[in-house]
């Protein structure tokens, strides 16, 4: 399945909106998915944070990154059901480590949910590693980039 990884535009708002949504709104009956305060509106307002994969004529993933004090961090991920497994959600966070890496930065910093055991086990196998408590219930993972260059 070939997957390319693109900026998005201010007319992707409403489809990435749709596809967090549909990935996220599963995990609203165990807690309050931070991703499901995005909504097409507030996406249209920073659209090119945000990269998209497509495959073929097909949405497969989205990710928001951002610079963060600590290091560059993503939130956000989103891999449609069916495509998952087959690199997607790998080629997404390759790209925001790029973003990370042509902005000067060489760290990234994500918080990751205590008891999102797929979630962590997909980080742990990207590099990421545990460094401290983020209460209530996450922890930070942390990655060094800058041995890519
Ligand atoms: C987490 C998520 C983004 C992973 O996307 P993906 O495209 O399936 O991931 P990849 O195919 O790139 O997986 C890379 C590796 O991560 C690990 N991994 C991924 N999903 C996993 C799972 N469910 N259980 C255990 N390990 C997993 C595996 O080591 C995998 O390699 P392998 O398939 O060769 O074993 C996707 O499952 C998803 O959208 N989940 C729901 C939303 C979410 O939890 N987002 C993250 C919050 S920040």
């Amino acid at each position: 399945m070939p997957v390319v990884v693109r900026q998005a535009r201010r007319r992707d708002a409403t489809a990435v909106a749709r596809l967090i949504h549909d990935v996220y709104r599963p995990f609203a009956a165990t807690f309050r998915p931070t991703a499901l305060r995005w909504s097409a509106e507030t996406v249209r307002a920073c659209s090119d944070t945000w990269l998209i994969a497509r495959a073929g004529n097909e949405w497969v993933g989205v990710v928001h990154q951002t610079p963060d004090p600590e290091g560059h961090t993503l939130d956000a991920l989103a891999v449609t059901p069916h495509c998952r497994r087959k690199g997607v959600g790998t080629q997404l966070v390759a790209a925001v480590e790029d973003r990370a890496l042509s902005l000067g930065t060489r760290r990234m910093v994500i918080a990751l949910r205590d008891g999102l055991a797929a979630n962590i086990a997909f980080f742990t196998a990207l590099g990421y590693r545990p460094t401290r408590p983020f209460p209530p219930s996450h922890h930070l993972y942390v990655k060094e980039i800058g041995a890519r260059e």
